[in-house]
């Protein structure tokens, strides 16, 4: 049996992409536990670059079954938009995939709600796809389920309910409360397609550990952005850490072997909330565009800092990370000095832990790193690294007192430093 679960342990956007499809190649089968498609996972191979907002990063490897777990959010006219896109490539997708009957399904009133709401001073940021809205619904016991596109007439009969229960804050928010049938018709047909995906894919992982398959769990966000851990209420609405991989894929805790958390040698922030090391100026121009740090969803240029080791040591906490993938260490390159926080000064005195509900009257403490100019982005191990960026990657190691399992050093499969396997050596 190996169960192991990539999990982002900064604000997202860690390159959990990346590292799932580096780890698929031992693996048997991927889950999306978390999440819809706010997410935006690149994979890069040779000159191509495929972005996947629902489908699994394991769908490039052919031998991987792909599944979508019951925590995430499915909107199906982009799932199937991205398994056609996956198809026109010859990847058969539709072959390697299967979608929990019992995920939620975002509708055409999930996205409007979101979209009114991100328009009035209240906005947080979000990605617009309408994923909170969703889990609102879920939560109050009044969502739509893929399963439920079984039958027209029923489903017409839940969407009847839910929009009554949402006209009344669609209209407060200036907006024009749909029909119930545009909402059907809008998403009927996709969901028709997806009908011959669904399956219990909880009992498929927990057959597949039985078996001794080799079981990955894909994280989407990260620790920083969980709904009950994160910079609340800047945060998406689903359980990102972790834990939500039990709960998001229906498998008890004692499947997982081992947790790999995924961090950037620096940090980044799409949308608003608090964020203590972020960088303004010529230095961060420089990250961004060195680090094409630009949303893979929204295409909005994500705000960029340092990286920020009280937050790790609390996401290796909160997540009980086994390793720490890190990633993006090429980007630093150039820059004369690299900075790391790594305490912080708060009202009532200097913490070495993450002050996540004090992070406005909370002020970094950082240490400076000499940079290195070498470019690094094809060292084959820890050793052809410049002794500076060694420096400052033991560093960070010792730190957040998590042993690293990769170092990346560009968005390539080859350009990645694999130390340990959890797959493998699990
Ligand atoms: P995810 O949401 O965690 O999967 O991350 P995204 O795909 O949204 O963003 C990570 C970006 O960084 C993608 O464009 C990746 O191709 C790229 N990337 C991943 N690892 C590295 C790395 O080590 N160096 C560089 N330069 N780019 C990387
Ligand atoms: P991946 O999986 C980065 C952020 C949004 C916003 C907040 C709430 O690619 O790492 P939502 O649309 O979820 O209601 O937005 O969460 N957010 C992400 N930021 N990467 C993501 O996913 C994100 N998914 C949501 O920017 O601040
Ligand atoms: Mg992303």
């Amino acid at each position: 049996m190996a169960g192991v679960i990539i999990v982002g342990a900064q604000w997202g956007d860690e390159g959990k992409g990346k590292v799932v499809d580096i780890y698929t190649d031992e693996a048997d089968l991927v889950v999306r536990y978390a999440g819809g498609p706010n997410a935006g996972h690149t994979l890069v191979v040779g000159s191509e670059k495929v972005v996947v907002r629902l489908v699994p990063s394991g769908i490039l490897r052919r031998d991987a079954l792909c599944l979508l777990g019951q925590g995430t959010v499915v909107d199906p006219k982009v799932l199937v938009g991205e398994l056609d896109t996956l198809d026109a490539k010859g990847l058969s997708p539709r072959d390697r995939m299967r979608v929990a009957e019992r995920a939620h399904v975002i509708l055409s009133y999930h996205i409007l709600v979101d979209g009114l709401r991100e328009a009035t001073t209240s906005a947080i940021g979000t990605t617009k796809r309408g994923v909170g809205p969703c889990y609102e619904d879920k939560a109050a016991r009044r969502g739509i389920r893929l399963r439920d596109f079984r039958n027209r007439a029923d489903l017409a009969a839940r969407v009847t309910k839910a929009l009554a229960a949402w006209a009344p804050t669609i209209v407060a928010l200036g907006g024009e409360v749909p029909t119930v049938e545009s909402v059907v018709e809008d998403a009927w047909a996709a969901g028709q397609n997806l009908l011959p995906l669904l399956a219990d894919t909880a009992a498929l992982t927990e057959r597949a550990l039985r078996d001794g398959k080799r079981v990955l769990f894909e994280g989407a966000q990260g620790t920083l952005l969980d709904v009950d851990h994160g910079t609340y209420p800047y945060v998406t609405s689903s359980s990102a850490i972790a834990g939500g991989a039990c709960t998001g894929v229906g498998i008890g805790p004692s499947r997982i072997d081992a947790v790999v958390g995924l961090a950037k040698a620096y940090c980044t922030r799409v949308g608003g909330g608090p964020f203590p090391t972020e960088l303004e100026g010529e230095v961060a121009d420089r990250i961004r565009k060195v680090g094409a740090e630009f949303g893979s969803v929204t295409g909005r240029p994500r705000r960029v800092g340092w990286v920020d080791l009280p937050a790790l040591r609390y996401a290796v906490r909160l997540n009980g990370l086994d390793s720490i993938a890190l990633t993006k260490l090429d980007v630093l390159a150039g820059l004369q000095t690299i900075r790391a926080c790594v305490a912080y000064d708060t009202p009532s005195g200097r913490t070495r832990e993450f002050p996540v509900d004090e992070l406005e009257s909370a002020t970094p403490v950082f240490s400076d790193f000499p940079g290195f100019s070498q470019d690094v982005s094809s060292a084959k191990s820890l050793e052809e690294l410049p002794k500076e960026a060694l420096d400052f990657v033991r560093f960070v190691e010792a730190e957040v007192e998590c042993p690293l399992s990769i170092v990346s050093i560009g968005p390539g499969r080859d350009q990645t430093i694999v130390l340990a396997h959890p797959l493998r050596d699990a």
